[in-house]
């Protein structure tokens, strides 16, 4: 269905996500989706939109949720947006104080982001990539979480956190504010999550391999590489709202484990 390359159909297989049991166990609920002005959130608020849900969509770029928005209700979809800056702290007591308002909530996709490839060299003067890393891929889904638990488990909710195989993959050059970030907050998820699951709530993540967003434009060397389209990455967390499943990962991350450390020998012989 999406125009892969013959090895991307190989490292991504697509199976076509049943989207009438995605609608049903959508029925009724409302689901937050943060960083839903783009790539992976904007494909995921576009698959779930229906007029069975209530969309919540968090992101800073006003207008391009107001255009989502405007798109979702002609699908017959009721859409909140909230524009806010997740790292700061004074939008995101904002955010989680109006959620908190709601009668219910019952998926909470975290999914916004940043992605920072630079050299140690090159962040000499940037102590600010580290700040800004951490405070949106760490330190603002940690706060979501512990604010928004109690809701949660009043409807027997789920989380789900959109991650990466960098986080897993052995720590590569370049990438040190990314993995760190986001390796932060899946240790964090893994540590809580038998304390969340004892709440009643649902907890899955993603590790998605490189897709095809803005988020990889900036990155040369990516513009070639085999990449997932945005929509199979969405279809990919429907399925998680579908299936009680509590990990997806692609099916070749364990040799991607291994060939991350031989990257990393030839990185340091190179140096
Ligand atoms: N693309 C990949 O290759 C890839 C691979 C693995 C995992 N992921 C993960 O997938 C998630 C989505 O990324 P994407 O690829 O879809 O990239 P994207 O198109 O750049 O989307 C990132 C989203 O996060 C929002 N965001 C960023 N900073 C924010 C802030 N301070 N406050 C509120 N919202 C903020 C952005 O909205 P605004 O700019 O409007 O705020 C945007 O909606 C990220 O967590 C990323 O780590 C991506």
């Amino acid at each position: 269905m999406y125009d892969y390359s013959f090895l991307e159909k190989l490292m991504f297989p697509h199976r076509p996500l049943h989207k009438k049991k995605l609608r049903s166990h959508l029925k009724g609920k409302t689901v937050v989706i943060t960083g839903a002005s783009s790539g992976i959130g904007e494909q995921t608020a576009t698959l779930f939109a229906g007029p069975e849900v209530h969309l919540i969509l968090i992101a800073r770029r006003e207008d391009k949720l107001q255009a989502i928005k405007k798109d979702l209700i002609k699908k017959g979809a009721h859409v909140t947006i909230m524009s806010a800056d997740l790292r700061d702290d004074a939008e995101l007591n904002k955010v989680t104080h109006e959620l908190l308002q709601l009668e219910r909530l019952d998926v909470l996709v975290s999914n916004a982001g940043l992605s920072i490839n630079r050299s140690l060299e090159a962040s000499q003067d940037r102590f600010h990539d580290f700040t800004r890393t951490m405070a949106i891929n760490y330190f603002a889904p940690v706060k979501l979480v512990l604010e928004l638990m109690p809701l949660l488990a009043k409807s027997k909710g789920q989380i789900i956190n959109v991650s990466t195989i960098n986080a897993i993959l052995s720590p590569l050059s370049g990438w040190a504010a990314y993995q760190s970030s986001k390796g932060a907050f899946d240790i964090w998820f893994r540590s809580s999550e038998i304390e969340l699951n004892r709440l009643g709530i649902r907890t899955s993540t993603v590790y998605f391999p490189l897709v095809r967003t803005p988020m990889i434009e900036p990155t040369a060397s990516y513009r070639k590489a085999p990449a997932m389209h945005a929509e199979h990455a969405a279809e990919l967390i429907g399925r998680l709202i579908i299936c009680n499943k509590k990990i997806h990962k692609p099916w070749w991350l364990l040799p991607g484990q291994v060939a991350s450390v031989f990257v990393r020998q030839w990185g340091r012989r190179g140096a």
